[in-house]
C-alpha cells in the first residue's frame, strides 16, 4: 500500500461524497445538518447512524461505529483498505490500477477465485463435448437455449471421479487449496471431484465472480436434486443473492426488484426479457440480502413458489424485509406453478400480467390468514381477526388502519372501538423508542471535565492552533482514551502541518477504538468557530479536575499517613496545589 502517498489517498476520499457512498448501500434521509439512516453494522429498527456531509464521516449513536468513507466501504464489503480504496477511486474515475497493489495478505483468496474461473470454463466446455450430450438435451428440454447457457454460463461436470481435480492438480494448485475450495473431496489418500453428472450453475459474489456452484442431478430422481458448494472463504449462501450483479443496474433503471425462490426462476424470467430478477436459493433472508434487496431498489415484489411452502416463504420473507423498512408486493402463482412452470405453461403474456397487478403484503396477509378457517366457528373468528390486528401493527398508515378495521367491524359484527383497544394490546406494537440523545452529557457538574476533554478535541481535530496550544499548556486529560487521541493527533500535526479529521482517521487505520472515539468528538453539535477564550476554559476545567483529584489523593495520603515527615511533606505538596487552585 505503500505505493499512494497520503495525498493520493486524500485525492480519492475527497473525489467521492460520503453521503452519495453510504446512500448507495442504506437510505438516508436529510434532519437538519446531518443524514440518517438504519446503521448496517448492528440491528436497530430506527435511524442512528449519523452521516455529515461536511465534515464526510458518520457515526452511528446506537452501536458508536464510526469512520470515513473508506472505513465503511471497508466495513460493509468486508474489504481490505487497498481494496476499497481501489473501489472508491474507481468510482470517481482515478485510475489507480497500476500504483496499488492487491497482492500479499490484501488478496489471499486470489488463488480460490482462480479456481472457480478455471472450472467454470471447464464445466461449460464439457456442455458441447460429445460426451456432454446427455446434459445439453436436458438443457435443451427445458427450453434454455445456447445463449441463455452461456449468460449464465451453465456447464457440465461429466461422469469421471476426479477429471476436474486432475486437471486443477495440473494447473499447480495445491491439494489443500483444491479442498478449500469446495470442488474436491478427499477419501484416504484419494483426491475426488465434489461434482459428477450435474448441471453446473455457477453462482457469483455481489461483485459477479463464481464463488461456488450449485449442481443439478438429471438422470435419476432418487439422489438429491441439488447439491450445493459448502461455505467456503468466499462462499457465503446467506451473504448472496443469485444473479445480483446482473439485476442490479436494471432494477435501479426500474427502481424494482423480483425476488424468486429458484435460479431457474430467474433464468427463465431472464429468457423473456424481465432482467430485474434475483433468487434467495431455498434459503429465508438474511439481514446482509435484506440490505442487498434494498440497494437494489424500493419496490421490491416476491414471486415465490405456488405452493403452501411458498406461501409460507412469502410470508416470513415479507415480515423479515418490514423489520428494515422494506414493504414488498405479493404475486401469488396457482399452487402448482413455480416462475419457471408458470411461464413455460402459461406463458409470457399472463406471467406479466400477474406482474402488473401485485398484492400489497397486507392485503396477501389477510388472504392468507382466511385459508383453511371456518368462519362459523368463532375460535377460528378469533385467531383471525388477531392475526389480522399483528400485521396491522407494522402499518404507519392510519387512514389504512382505519379502514381495514372498519372491513374488519362490518364482517364480523364486532365494534369499531373494540377493535382498536385490541389493536393496542397487540404483543407486536412496536415500542416508542425516540432518537438516541447524542452523548451530551446528563449528568451536569460531576462530568463537567468530560464535557471539556470532548470539545477541547472537537477543536484540536479542526485546528492545529488549538492543539499547539494545548501543547504548551501541558494539558493532562484524564481520561485514557482521550489522552491517547490527542497524543496521536499531536504526532499527526506535527507531520502533516494540517489535520482534518476523515484523513486522520484513515492514519489512525485499525485503531478502532480511537476511530470511535473520533466519531463521537466530531459528531458533537458545536459551532464551527472557536474562541481563544473558550478554549482557555476548557483547559481550565480539566486542570481544575486534574488539581482537584491530587488534593483528594494527597487529602487521603495525609489523613492515613503515619510517619511525621511524610505527613509535612504531604501537606506542602497540599499548600502549593491549593495556591495553585
Ligand atoms: N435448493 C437447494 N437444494 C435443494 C433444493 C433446492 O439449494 N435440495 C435451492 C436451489 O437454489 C433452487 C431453490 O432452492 O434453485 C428452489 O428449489 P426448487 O423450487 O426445488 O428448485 P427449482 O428452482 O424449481 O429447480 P428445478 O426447476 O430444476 O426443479
Ligand atoms: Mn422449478
Amino acid at each position: 500500500m505503500a505505493v499512494l502517498t497520503n495525498d493520493e489517498i486524500t485525492k480519492i476520499r475527497t473525489s467521492v461524497d460520503i453521503v452519495d457512498i453510504i446512500g448507495e448501500y442504506i437510505p438516508l434521509t436529510k434532519k437538519g445538518r446531518n443524514f440518517f439512516g438504519i446503521c448496517p453494522f448492528h440491528e436497530e429498527n430506527t435511524p442512528s447512524m449519523s452521516v455529515s456531509k461536511e465534515k464526510q464521516i458518520y457515526k452511528c449513536f446506537g452501536c458508536g461505529a464510526s469512520g470515513n468513507v473508506i472505513t465503511f466501504v471497508m466495513s460493509y464489503e468486508k474489504m481490505s483498505f487497498p481494496e476499497a480504496i481501489y473501489k472508491l477511486a474507481t468510482k470517481a474515475g482515478i485510475a489507480i490500477k497500476d500504483k496499488i497493489s492487491l497482492k500479499g495478505p490484501d488478496n489471499r483468496y486470489e488463488s480460490l477465485f482462480n479456481i472457480y474461473n478455471i472450472s467454470t470454463k471447464y464445466y461449460q466446455n464439457n456442455i458441447n463435448t460429445t460426451k456432454g450430450t446427455h446434459g445439453k438435451n436436458y438443457l435443451l428440454t427445458r427450453q434454455l437455449t445456447d445463449d441463455i447457457i452461456n449468460e449464465f454460463q451453465i456447464g457440465l461436470a461429466l461422469d469421471k471421479k476426479d477429471q476436474l481435480t486432475t486437471l486443477l492438480l495440473k494447473k499447480g494448485f495445491t491439494p489443500k487449496e483444491l479442498i478449500t475450495s469446495g470442488l474436491t473431496n478427499q477419501n484416504h489418500d484419494k483426491l475426488n471431484d465434489v461434482f459428477i453428472n450435474r448441471i453446473m450453475f455457477p453462482l457469483w459474489d455481489i461483485n459477479g465472480r463464481v464463488v461456488g456452484y450449485s449442481g443439478r442431478y438429471y438422470f435419476d430422481q432418487d439422489i438429491a436434486k441439488y447439491i450445493n458448494t459448502k461455505e467456503t472463504p468466499i462462499f457465503k449462501k446467506g451473504l448472496l443473492l443469485y444473479n445480483y450483479h446482473r439485476a442490479l443496474p436494471v432494477a435501479r433503471q426500474t427502481n424494482t426488484i423480483i425476488i424468486v425462490e429458484g435460479f431457474m426462476d430467474v433464468i427463465r424470467c431472464y429468457s423473456i426479457g424481465i432482467k430485474n430478477v434475483v433468487a434467495l436459493m431455498g434459503t429465508s433472508i438474511t439481514k446482509e440480502q435484506a440490505f442487498l434487496i434494498k440497494k437494489m431498489a424500493s419496490k421490491v415484489i416476491l414471486c415465490f413458489d405456488g405452493d403452501e411452502a411458498g406461501a409460507r416463504a412469502t410470508l416470513s420473507g415479507g415480515n423479515e424485509l418490514l423489520k428494515y423498512q422494506i414493504t414488498p408486493l405479493v404475486i401469488r402463482l396457482e399452487e402448482e406453478f413455480d416462475p419457471d412452470d408458470y411461464i413455460t405453461t402459461k406463458g409470457e403474456t399472463k406471467f406479466r400480467k400477474k406482474l402488473d397487478n401485485p398484492l400489497s403484503l397486507l392485503d396477501f396477509k389477510f388472504a392468507y390468514y382466511r385459508l383453511n378457517k371456518d368462519f362459523s366457528n368463532s375460535d377460528d373468528i378469533t385467531k383471525y381477526i388477531n392475526e389480522v390486528l399483528e400485521a396491522l401493527v407494522d402499518i404507519q398508515d392510519d387512514i389504512k388502519q382505519e379502514l381495514i378495521l372498519s372491513k374488519l367491524s362490518d364482517e364480523f359484527k364486532i365494534s369499531l372501538p373494540t377493535l382498536k383497544e385490541q389493536l393496542l394490546k397487540s404483543p407486536n406494537k412496536p415500542k416508542e423508542s425516540p432518537l438516541e440523545v447524542p452523548m451530551v452529557t446528563k449528568r451536569k457538574g460531576i462530568d463537567k471535565y468530560l464535557k471539556a476533554e470532548k470539545r477541547l478535541l472537537y477543536y484540536m481535530l479542526k485546528s492545529a492552533e488549538v492543539t499547539r496550544l494545548f501543547t504548551i499548556n501541558g494539558v493532562y486529560l484524564p481520561t485514557n482514551e482521550a489522552r491517547l487521541l490527542a497524543n496521536e493527533i499531536i504526532y499527526y500535526i506535527k507531520h502533516e502541518g494540517v489535520i482534518n479529521s476523515a484523513d486522520f482517521i484513515t492514519y489512525l487505520n485499525d485503531k478502532s477504538d480511537l476511530i470511535k472515539l473520533v466519531g463521537e468528538v466530531v459528531m458533537q453539535p458545536l459551532k464551527e468557530e472557536y474562541s481563544l477564550e473558550e478554549i482557555n476554559d476548557y483547559i481550565k476545567v480539566i486542570n481544575d479536575y486534574n488539581i482537584q483529584k491530587e488534593i483528594d489523593r494527597l487529602m487521603n495520603l495525609i489523613n492515613q499517613e503515619v510517619d511525621i515527615d511524610k505527613k509535612v511533606a504531604y501537606a506542602e505538596a497540599l499548600r502549593q496545589l491549593k495556591v495553585k487552585e
